[in-house]
């Protein structure tokens, strides 16, 4: 490669004026975002990648999950695109850096190397995969997963989200039912820019993390089935009172994570009770539990421990506790080659690197089932992430944006 080629850098100051630009669609009060996926602020933000695609020379088209694909030439044309990429939407008092800077850091990629009239040899492909968030449709991640085989489109399609709404409707509702046959647009490899999402490279601090494993998840729905009454006239020992069954049990998940950690997490995001009044017992919880490891054994040690404890606590609080599991995704070891070629680029660059396992989801695990793929983080504040808290520094962005760049550029090769 040129000299011209290893001292390229992207403009830092572009990078972070578009993270800034479209934190406006769906900006909350405390300086967050909420952008549910296929949701109208989700609309506003595809038109405007759309738009910035379409303006820096892609050709952009949409598969039938929403996902958007953005392509740039590549001097052989019979070579397959890299992809790169990540995911738009956000949680529901979500920030402004998850999948927004992987995806506005791909757009960066794109506009630095036509700025320096760079072909690369292989074409490039950006993506905004759909749903990567889960909150509003589940599984997490669900376009990626249905791209890699793993769910069929119909089945994604009708998934419900809490108001009944389908995916179908949901992308009928923004115009985002596209042509192309999920899975059609293929890649050689792909590599995907996101923040830690923990606290581990600011604390050593590290400026880049070299991902080479992902947790897997296990997610769930339950529900406890007690027995509504009155909550004034019941005595304490003949209740039977689906908050306090799961308080129990939540409390026994803790035991059961602490005890098979420090590599097992397990949480419940959401318990609804049925119902709710102040003056009745409550009679029926619906409840999520997400659990994870990068180990599959402690994942099958906590999936079995559960539904121990859920036996357990329902018999001694003489309640039902059913526990269903909806999404199933084993650990994820990236593909060696570019996990090296990501630690190379972050190298060649001098920025203070380490190897890192996601904590979190990401479209790139499920890539990896069927191509290499890899992925390269930067630090955020604190750690703090799936909050409207969510920071991270411009410089940082800049950094992982350059290492993405860099990492590319390797694997696309520069046209002569
Ligand atoms: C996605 O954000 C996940 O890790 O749940
Ligand atoms: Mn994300
Ligand atoms: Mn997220």
């Amino acid at each position: 490669m040129s000299r011209a080629v290893t001292n390229l850098q992207i403009d830092s100051t572009r990078l972070w004026d578009s993270i800034h630009e479209t934190a406006k669609f769906g900006a909350t009060p405390k300086g967050g975002v909420r952008r549910l996926t296929l949701s109208q602020e989700d609309k506003q933000v595809r038109d405007w990648f759309r738009k910035a695609c379409e303006g820096a020379g892609l050709e952009v088209h949409v598969d039938t999950l929403g996902s958007m694909f953005a392509v740039r030439k590549g001097r052989d044309m019979s070579k397959l695109p890299v992809g790169l990429g990540s995911h738009l939407d956000t949680q529901p008092t979500g920030g402004k850096f998850d999948g927004i800077l992987g995806t506005l850091g791909a757009l960066e990629v794109i506009r630095t190397l036509n700025d320096a009239g760079i072909e690369t040899d292989a074409p490039l492909c950006i993506v905004n995969w759909t749903n990567e968030e889960g909150s509003r449709f589940a599984p997490a991640m669900m376009a990626s997963a249905a791209y890699v085989g793993d769910f069929t489109v119909d089945d994604i399609l009708s998934r419900k989200d809490a108001e009944g709404t389908t995916v179908g409707a949901a992308l009928d509702g923004i115009g985002y039912r596209g042509e192309t046959k999920v899975g059609t647009q293929k890649f050689s490899g792909f590599v995907e820019l996101h923040i830690e999402q923990g606290p581990i490279l600011e604390a050593e601090n590290k400026t880049i993390g070299v991902v080479d494993h992902g947790q897997g998840v296990f997610w769930y729905d339950g529900k406890v089935t007690g027995f509504e009454s009155h909550a004034g006239s019941t005595p304490m020992p003949l209740r039977r009172d689906a908050l306090l069954a799961l308080s129990e049990f939540a409390l026994t998940l803790e035991q059961i994570a602490i005890k098979l950690g420090p590599n097992a997490v397990a949480t419940i995001g959401e318990a609804v009770i049925a119902n709710p009044s102040r003056n009745v017992i409550p009679g029926e919880i619906a409840f999520t539990i997400d659990c994870r490891s990068a180990n599959a054994d402690t994942l099958d040690a906590l999936d079995a421990s559960l539904r121990a404890a859920a036996g357990e606590i329902s018999k001694k609080r003489r309640v039902e506790i059913a526990i269903d599991q909806v999404w199933r995704k084993p650990p994820t070891h990236f593909d060696p080659k570019l996990v090296d070629a990501v630690e190379r680029a972050a190298g060649t660059l001098g920025y203070a690197h380490r190897r890192i396992t996601s904590g979190a989801g990401h479209d790139a695990c499920n890539l990896n089932t069927i191509m290499p793929a890899a992925m390269v983080f930067v630090p955020c504040k604190d750690g703090i992430s799936h909050n409207e808290l969510e920071d991270a520094t411009q410089s940082d962005c800049a950094a992982g944006t350059n290492v993405l760049l860099h990492t590319v550029l390797s694997l696309a090769g520069v046209a002569s």
